[in-house]
């Protein structure tokens, strides 16, 4: 190789490396890419500035004239673009966008969990505390059909809770259920006596809406048949019930009432909170002679009792809620409460 030819080749690969170097350092974004960047290009032991320099050493005094100044002129050109890389990763703020993205001395975020709706809440509190009384969970279809939604619970077509304005019907045999009831039904259908069950869930009524009313709540249904049940088995439970989940300050009453499928019947009051008026938590009674020969038990041998509450309300009064309609707005700064 010629001393031009050496030259020209040392020159091109000084060129190829300022460049690549540059490259480097200004992509260089944090103080890690910054280092490795200064180590390849300006390193004292391994750089490849320093390979590029030993180069000098195989040309001629011309040569090193030559390529010595332009090797000045990248080293310069090198180290003055670390310099500035090296600033730019000191100070995140002033650098490009990747930067921005995170400012160290913030406070960190903390991830909001999620937790179950009040009203599953107090479901699942029901269904802990009827278990412990001995009541095992049922469950019963949403849409229902007429026969066990009325027929089975002795209410017959003429009975005005029938009406097509007081249900939500879907067709002559269907409809979705206006009460939890037709459980009891479809239990007793299923299994010989002695039973103690509960079932929770939606119910549907074309009510108007108001503080205390909706056109689809929660039921729990509650019902016990065996041998010598009787009306004070349903008041204790009731009471032990009402004393467990409200607590043994909320006062509540009992008042005779008339439903089909009960004889007798109560419906039973809470005092609401504020103290100044009682509000209706639901029905019970002992379950009507017919409804239990219609399903195949015997009305000599076995008795059983039967209660519906509505679950909403239980959950309002346990947390002094003062309208229904907040248990379905989806509203996080009210389900943020519980
Ligand atoms: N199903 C009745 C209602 O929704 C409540 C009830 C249940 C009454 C069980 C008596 C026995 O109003």
């Amino acid at each position: 190789m010629t001393a031009t030819d050496l030259l020209a080749s040392a020159l091109g690969d000084l060129e190829a490396l300022e460049r690549d170097g540059l490259a480097a350092l200004r992509d260089s974004r944090d103080a890690e890419s910054v280092e490795a960047a200064r180590i390849e290009y300006l390193g004292q032991k391994q750089g490849r500035l320093k390979a590029a320099q030993e180069r000098l050493k195989a040309l001629d005094p011309a040569g090193k004239r030559v390529y010595g100044q332009r090797f000045n002129a990248t080293k310069g050109a090198l180290e003055a673009a670390w310099t500035e890389a090296k600033a730019r990763a000191e100070r995140p703020a002033a650098a490009g966008a990747a930067a921005d993205a995170l400012d160290v001395t913030l406070p960190g975020r903390k991830t909001r969990l999620g937790h179950r709706h009040p009203l599953t809440q107090t479901a699942d509190e029901l269904i802990d505390l009827f278990g412990r009384f001995g009541f095992e969970a049922a469950r019963g279809p949403e849409v229902e059909d007429v026969f066990h939604n009325f027929e089975a619970l002795n209410i017959p077509p003429s009975h005005p809770a029938r009406d097509t304005l007081e249900n939500f019907y879907l067709s002559d045999a269907l409809m979705l259920r206006s009460q939890t009831s037709p459980i009891q039904i479809r239990v007793m259908e299923a299994r010989r006596p002695p039973v103690r069950v509960i079932a929770i869930g939606r119910v549907y009524r074309p009510d108007t809406v108001d503080a205390t009313h909706s056109f689809m709540f929660h039921q729990i249904e509650g019902l016990m048949v065996d041998v010598g049940v009787t009306m004070a088995d349903l008041k204790t439970v009731l009471r032990l019930f009402a004393e467990s989940y409200l607590g043994t300050d909320v006062k509540i009453r009992f008042r005779p009432s008339f439903f089909p499928f009960t004889e007798p019947s109560v419906e039973v009051d809470m005092l609401w909170h504020g103290g100044e008026r009682w509000v209706e938590m639901g029905g019970a009674g002992m379950v009507d002679p017919n409804v239990l020969r219609a399903v195949g038990y015997d009305p000599e041998e076995v008795t059983g009792f039967a209660f519906g509450l509505g679950i909403e309300r239980l959950c309002m009064r346990r947390h002094a809620i003062d309208d229904i309609r907040l248990l379905y707005q989806n509203d996080t700064r009210f389900l943020s409460q519980f």
